[in-house]
């Protein structure tokens, strides 16, 4: 029998601390490496957001999870249960905002916490971007547990309690692992199952994709009329896409206008579509999707169009150049050993804000009670009420800070 290609249908995040196994965990769970690039080799960190695709199946003679069609507990044939999408997040404190970018895009995730370091100051960080974008399924995995014995895997244990406590993930499963020699994994895909339901959708509404990264895919010396147009790439968060459809690109590209840089939103057709690797039709949310258009592939090289949002044209969200935020500040940095106190946000400080897969400075120019009135460097894509996360330069580093809604 021909097997059919299903497309992933959630996306599943792999967040926590730096080096504490997201990406070893990830390959447990795909077989497939998402550290590819060369500065990822060469630093041995995740620098880009990866994605990695798997089938989650379930024996039905011993009833364990694994992504494989027979089962590595017993070998009876498996039963398809769903096509997953993990993301695979950086966890070094330099790439916070790439981890936000990453983090709008998805559904649920695992948060990975070392057994022999416990909960770090990105463990923090990260489960405050999941709460700020309004994530609540979440699974832990303790990893790395063969690394220490029992009596701190309880400690540990009881720290992460101690830590979720009045947070989104209060109630989120804790489970043991070790990614390096996959074990307990088909516990963690249970849990998966069981806390990260594939979100309820509506292929009826406007598309709406996310974009992460964009290319130029002609070689170099390629001739003229051999060349094919940009790719971008990201995410179907509402809606779906078909080869021949009319796309619009907002906000667009930029252009010079008196010595300003302004953005104009684009029009093109959906020449070629990609959905976990694949060439497809249609393609629907979960997962990487990549579309090819008609667009000059200058544009989209070197993911010039990560942020931009892709829809039916006229059916996209409005542009902001200025955006007015009803802001909601924490109260200490969590992502610094120190903790620091969240100074309230000052007239003509600059902040870092996270959109979506977009990231754009604002300059506050107004400060209302509850709200903030910021001139943005480059303009958004965005909804009247949509969450945007709040980052502040301390010391050397961007820090989220808090997070606001959008106001008309
Ligand atoms: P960043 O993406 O840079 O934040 O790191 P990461 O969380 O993806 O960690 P990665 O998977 O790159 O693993 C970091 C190191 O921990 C590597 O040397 C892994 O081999 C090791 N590691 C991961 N999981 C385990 C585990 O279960 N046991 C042991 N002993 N080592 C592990
Ligand atoms: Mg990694
Ligand atoms: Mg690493």
């Amino acid at each position: 029998k021909k097997k059919e290609f299903r497309q992933a249908e959630v996306n599943i995040g792999m967040v926590g601390h730096v080096d504490h196994g997201k990406t070893t965990l990830t390959k447990a769970l795909t077989g497939i490496w998402t550290d590819t690039h060369s500065e990822e080799l060469r630093r041995g960190i995740t620098i880009k957001i990866g994605f990695a695709d798997a089938e989650i199946r379930k024996c039905p003679k011993c009833g364990r999870y694994s992504t494989s069609p027979i089962c590595p507990y017993c070998g009876a044939e498996t039963e398809f249960e769903r096509r997953v999408s993990f993301i695979d997040a950086p966890g070094h404190e330099a790439l916070m905002t790439t981890m936000l970018a990453g983090a709008s895009l998805m559904d649920g995730a695992v948060l990975v916490i070392a057994a022999n370091e416990g909960v770090m100051p990105q463990t923090r960080e990260h489960l405050m971007a999941l709460q700020i974008v309004g994530n609540k399924n979440i699974v832990i995995a303790l990893n790395k547990i063969e690394l220490v014995d029992r009596e701190k895997v309880l400690q540990r244990y009881n720290e992460i309690k101690e830590f979720v406590k009045g947070t989104v993930a209060e109630n989120a499963p804790i489970i043991p692992i070790s990614a390096l020699h996959g074990a307990n994994v088909d516990v963690l895909l249970a849990a998966i199952e069981e806390f990260i339901p594939t979100p309820k959708r509506d292929p009826n509404k406007p598309p709406k994709m996310l974009v992460l990264r964009s290319f130029d895919v002609n070689k170099p010396g390629t001739p003229p009329e051999k060349l094919v147009g940009g790719v971008i790439g990201g995410s179907i968060v509402q809606g779906k896409l078909k080869v021949g459809d009319e796309i619009e690109i907002r906000p667009g590209v930029p252009y010079e206008e008196h010595g300003r840089i302004k953005y104009e939103p684009i029009t093109t057709e959906i020449v070629s579509l990609q959905a976990g690797g694949r060439f497809v039709e249609e393609a629907y949310p979960g997962g990487l999707v990549g579309v090819g258009t008609k667009l000059d592939p200058f544009l989209t090289k070197g993911d010039l169009m990560a942020g931009n949002v892709v829809g039916k044209p006229g059916k996209l969200p409005p542009v902001w150049e200025d955006l007015t935020l009803e802001v909601h500040l924490l109260e200490r940095v969590v992502g610094t050993a120190e903790e620091l106190k969240v100074e309230p946000i000052k007239r003509k400080e600059v902040l870092l804000l996270n959109v979506g897969t977009a990231r754009t400075m604002g300059l506050v120019t107004g400060l209302g009670k509850d709200t903030v009135e910021l001139k943005l460097q480059i303009p958004v894509c965005a909804e009247v009420g949509d969450r945007v996360a709040i980052s502040r330069q301390v010391g050397s580093r961007w820090r989220l800070i808090g997070y606001g809604f959008i106001r008309e």
